[in-house]
């Protein structure tokens, strides 16, 4: 049972702030099953919910209802959830029409639904039908989300995309989620140059390894959790993060505290890039 997907919030007043919210947010998120409650949650979640705790009207897509009925009650019962796919350009004209009925506009959207590949995809052998799959919602689908919500997106308002670190190493076997997530890194910046005009900020969150169910998909708890502890081992501050402290990071590119920053990438990995995560590419992605 999974959930989510695209948030988006309506006005959010905080006093005392150091982050000042002025409409609507969006995230994606899941909501782990009952046998795994005790793992983290996902990144849209954690976001939807940072978002509504600002005071923010929220909106959730996903392709399960049930997934998106179960995030909805830890939100505002005036959040809107839309069961649809990414990777359909319908759904997703559907979700946006439904987000402006409802809140009138979509101030901030975060670009966050992902997968990653089912199990390694050397060039040598990687099918046809897995690099489609991926990157039709990884790279389509992060595409047309944006295009479908412009409409909907007035003067000032922002777009944070979800991209990877991977977007920047060279993991041997992952190919086709790296790129997937690089051509999102493009989007970010091309899509900045195109949104100057109509005074939009264009910018994306980089997690590395992060607890969410996105790690381990198809493993019992035990190899996701010696998964989580290599993972640890191998990151500069020697530990994984935690689906909230990307939404941290959201919430700063959502906010006029960022609003000087267009068009950039920030870096959620504890330096995993910078610092030499994965020294000698021993990295071995386990599903
Ligand atoms: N966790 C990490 O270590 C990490 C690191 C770097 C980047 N990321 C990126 O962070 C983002 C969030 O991932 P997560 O870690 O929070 O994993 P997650 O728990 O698996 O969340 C992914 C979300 O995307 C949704 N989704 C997937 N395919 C979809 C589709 N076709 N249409 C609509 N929604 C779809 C999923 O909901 P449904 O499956 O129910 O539709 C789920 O809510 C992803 O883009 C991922 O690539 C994660």
């Amino acid at each position: 049972m999974r959930v989510i997907n695209v948030t988006l919030a309506r006005l959010a007043k905080r006093a005392n702030a150091a982050i000042r919210l002025s409409g609507i947010r969006a995230a994606a998120g899941r909501v782990m099953p009952s046998s795994r409650t005790d793992f983290s949650r996902s990144i849209g979640l954690a976001t939807a919910q940072l978002f509504h705790a600002e005071g923010a009207k929220v909106a959730i897509m996903g392709r399960d209802q049930k997934s998106i009925d179960t995030a909805l009650k830890t939100l505002s019962t005036d959040s809107l959830g839309f069961a649809g796919d990414v990777s359909s350009l319908k759904d997703l004209e559907t979700f946006m029409a439904k987000v402006n009925e409802r809140f009138g506009r979509i101030d901030t959207l975060f670009v966050n639904a992902g997968v990653t590949s089912n199990g390694p995809t050397p060039v040598a052998t990687a099918s046809e039908d897995e690099f489609d799959r991926v990157f039709a919602i990884n790279t389509k689908g992060a595409f047309f989300t944006v295009q479908k919500a412009l409409p909907y997106m007035p003067k000032g308002s922002t777009i944070v995309f979800c991209t990877s670190i991977v977007d920047r190493l060279a993991i041997a076997t992952a190919g086709v989620y790296s790129a997937s997530k690089a051509a999102v890194r493009s989007f970010t910046k091309v899509i900045a140059s195109e949104m100057l005009e109509k005074d939009i900020r264009v910018n994306a969150v980089s997690p590395g390894p992060i607890k969410t169910p996105i790690i381990g998909r198809r493993a019992d708890e035990k190899a996701v959790r010696q998964t989580w502890d290599y993972l640890a081992s191998v990151i500069p501050m020697k530990r994984m993060g935690e689906a909230e402290e990307v939404a941290k990071a959201v919430l700063f590119l959502s906010s006029d505290d960022s609003s000087f920053t267009t068009g950039t990438e920030l870096q959620v990995d504890a330096g995993s890039v910078d610092l030499n995560l994965f020294e000698g590419n021993k990295y071995e992605p386990r599903e």
